[in-house]
């Protein structure tokens, strides 16, 4: 089953706060945003890809010449989905056919090839698309609508006592349990036709609604409902520094010959 892969690489790593975005950090000897290409370019059902860059990114030209031809760029938006959009326009006006597009953030570096088989394999049978995903583990805990500004002044007051690992000055107080059945985490890569998801996000655009992923658009557009397929717990995105130290740690472990 032939596809093309979007990959959204416009954003500027804000949490992250590196001195650049996160996803020209280099780690275990490439960037991020290589290792979130790897296995796709390994992929011989991968027609291309399109890339959505923030006009003028200075970083990606010394990147974009050691990358195959069949990567090209479309300008990247205020949000990601505008981002998506804009990189989903690019590749409508360039073919005319209505491909299966696969959407996969560039900062979720440790994607294998065995979720996209996973995906892939899934969506074939399912017109509506899918995307990877993982149910809840965790209890889920509201906290009490007054905790945020509680948890500050107690932040700053605090003696500068022992810590134990992961200690963090956010303690907050609970409101109440929630359930979590039935509740799972999107993940990334995100499968959808072109056509359907481009329809998809100009509606959601129209409407000024700014949808988190691809499936979300896709919902809101009343389409059939996309397929939750099981994604690894390594396919984590990198958003705050203690996610940059896990990559870290689980790409210097992997060779590079396993994800490419
Ligand atoms: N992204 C994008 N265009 C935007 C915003 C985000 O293409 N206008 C991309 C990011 O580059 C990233 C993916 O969407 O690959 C997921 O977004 P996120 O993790 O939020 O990245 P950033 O927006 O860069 O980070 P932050 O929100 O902390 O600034
Ligand atoms: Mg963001």
């Amino acid at each position: 089953m032939r596809y093309w892969l979007v990959i959204p690489a416009a954003g500027i790593g804000q949490r992250l706060g590196a001195g650049c975005p996160k996803q020209y950090l280099e780690v275990a000897g490439r960037s991020l945003l290589e290792w979130s290409l790897a296995p796709f370019l390994a992929d011989v059902r991968c027609a291309g890809v399109v890339v959505a860059l923030a006009p003028g990114d200075p970083w990606w030209p010394a990147l974009r010449a050691r990358l195959p031809a069949t990567v090209v760029e479309a300008e990247g938006g205020a949000e990601r989905g505008d981002s998506v959009r804009r990189a989903l326009e690019a590749l409508a006006s360039r073919l005319d056919d209505d491909p299966w597009v696969l959407v996969h953030d560039a900062a979720r570096p440790c994607v294998e090839r065995a979720e996209i088989d996973a995906l892939l394999a899934a969506v074939a049978a399912h017109e509506s698309g899918g995307l990877l995903a993982l149910p809840l583990a965790d209890t889920l805990k509201r906290q009490q609508p007054e905790s945020a500004a509680m948890a500050t002044a107690t932040a700053t007051t605090k003696a500068a006592g022992p810590r134990t690992a992961g200690a963090t000055d956010t303690a907050v107080r609970v409101e109440r349990t929630e359930p979590r059945t039935g509740l799972w985490r999107a993940l990334t890569p995100q499968a959808f036709r072109l056509r359907a998801l481009l329809g998809a996000l100009h509606a959601a655009a129209a409407a000024g609604r700014v949808p988190t992923d691809e499936s979300q658009a896709i919902e809101w557009a009343g389409h059939g409902a996309p397929l939750l397929v099981t994604g690894s717990a390594a396919n984590v995105k990198v958003t705050t520094p203690a996610d940059l130290a896990l990559v870290e740690r689980l790409l210097a472990a992997r060779p590079r010959e396993v994800t490419t």
